[in-house]
């Protein structure tokens, strides 16, 4: 009984000795975390030692911010909805030649072939190489095998090897399936980060950390001066998660309200910027990462050129304070 005692404590010293001494698994891609929480608690990963998590920092030197997937994804780029493939190809092509790194588009918007003309476009031309590029797509709900097809789907009409970062569009009715359908396509390289978009709550983001191997690295959902996400992005910092912005503007139809606003209009007098411009710093410095939406070259322009100004505190409080709860859609 007591040799069979010692054996197991020599059993286990050995196995933790072993353990102790292999070297941490590496990831794959340089800056790329490993892929799931059972190879390294990728929650854990921005935790500080007195128990609170590191916010995202966003480097506005480099107009980026890391995930917690490891990649960097720029933190202001161009939005794509409603732009057919022409004006999608024209609009990436604009942005990309103006300095813009980050692609928003999804399945549903049914321009991603024009996206992927843009780009390559703007590779052929020497303008950027594809690594250089953030492109970011979304599927809807369905079962697994669906979103591992669909997946191939928007690879082959992107014209990419990889998506850098694919989110589920809204809550589905199988959320926990295409999720998982997204981690494989993590794991064998076709998508390099995740997240989720129309997830407004705590409790709905709580489910999908329930089941997620991968902590998702981004929720993409509504967020504007007049609707702002502040309690859930405080919420999902423990976790790493970025918020990003939909509808920085309002959508089209409702910048008038946005661009008219007086105290939107009365910074951009103080800063000689225009009222586009306040906005977007706004979202920045407030850690939203912000993809305007446009058809027009020069609108993409002004809206990447602001890298040269900073919104005080006082000011950014002020625009904070516009915050009045009110959604333009219901998804
Ligand atoms: N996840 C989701 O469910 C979801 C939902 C909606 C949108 N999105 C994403 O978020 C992106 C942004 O939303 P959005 O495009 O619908 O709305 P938005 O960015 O709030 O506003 C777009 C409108 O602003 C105008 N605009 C852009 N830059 C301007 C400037 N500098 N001066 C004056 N007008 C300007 C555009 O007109 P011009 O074309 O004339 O520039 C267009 O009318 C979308 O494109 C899409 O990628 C995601």
């Amino acid at each position: 009984m007591k040799r069979q005692h010692f054996l197991s404590i020599l059993i286990l010293l050995t196995f933790l000795l072993i353990a102790g001494c292999t070297p941490e698994k590496q990831p794959e891609t340089p800056g790329a975390l490993p892929q799931t929480q059972s190879e390294t608690d990728t929650e854990e990963h921005n935790r500080e030692e007195d128990g609170t998590t590191q916010a995202m920092e966003f480097d506005f030197e480099s107009g980026t911010v890391t995930l917690n997937s490891g990649y960097k994804m720029p933190i202001i780029g161009l939005g794509t909805w409603t732009l057919d493939d022409e004006e999608a190809e024209n609009s990436v092509y604009h942005a990309l030649k103006c300095g813009m790194r980050l692609i928003d588009t999804a399945r549903y918007y049914g321009n991603e072939v024009g996206v992927g003309r843009g780009l390559k476009k703007a590779i052929d031309e020497g303008i950027v190489e594809r690594e250089e590029v953030f492109i970011t797509s979304k599927i809807y709900g369905g079962d697994y095998d669906r979103a591992g097809g669909i997946i191939n789907d928007a690879l082959k009409d992107l014209g990419v090897e990889y998506i850098d970062l694919l989110l589920i569009h809204q809550p589905g009715y199988d959320d926990e399936g295409v999720y998982k359908a997204m981690e494989d396509a993590v794991r064998d390289g076709r998508l390099r980060s995740i997240g989720i978009s129309n997830y407004y709550t705590k409790e709905a983001v709580d489910k999908v950390l329930s089941f997620a191997a991968i902590t998702p690295a981004v929720i993409q959902n509504e967020n504007h001066i007049f609707y702002q996400n502040n309690e859930l992005k405080e919420y999902v910092k423990q976790y790493g998660i970025v918020l990003e912005s939909w509808y920085p503007f309002g959508g089209r139809g409702h910048t008038g309200d946005h661009f008219g606003n007086e105290i939107i209009t009365e910074l951009a007098g103080k800063y000689g910027k225009t009222a586009a411009q306040i906005i977007l710093r706004w979202h920045m410095q407030a850690g939203y990462v912000v993809i305007p939406g446009s058809s027009n070259p020069d609108h993409i322009a002004e809206n990447y050129d602001v890298f040269d100004f900073e919104l005080s505190p006082e000011d950014m409080a002020r625009i904070t304070a516009l915050d009045r709860q009110e959604r333009y859609e219901n998804w």
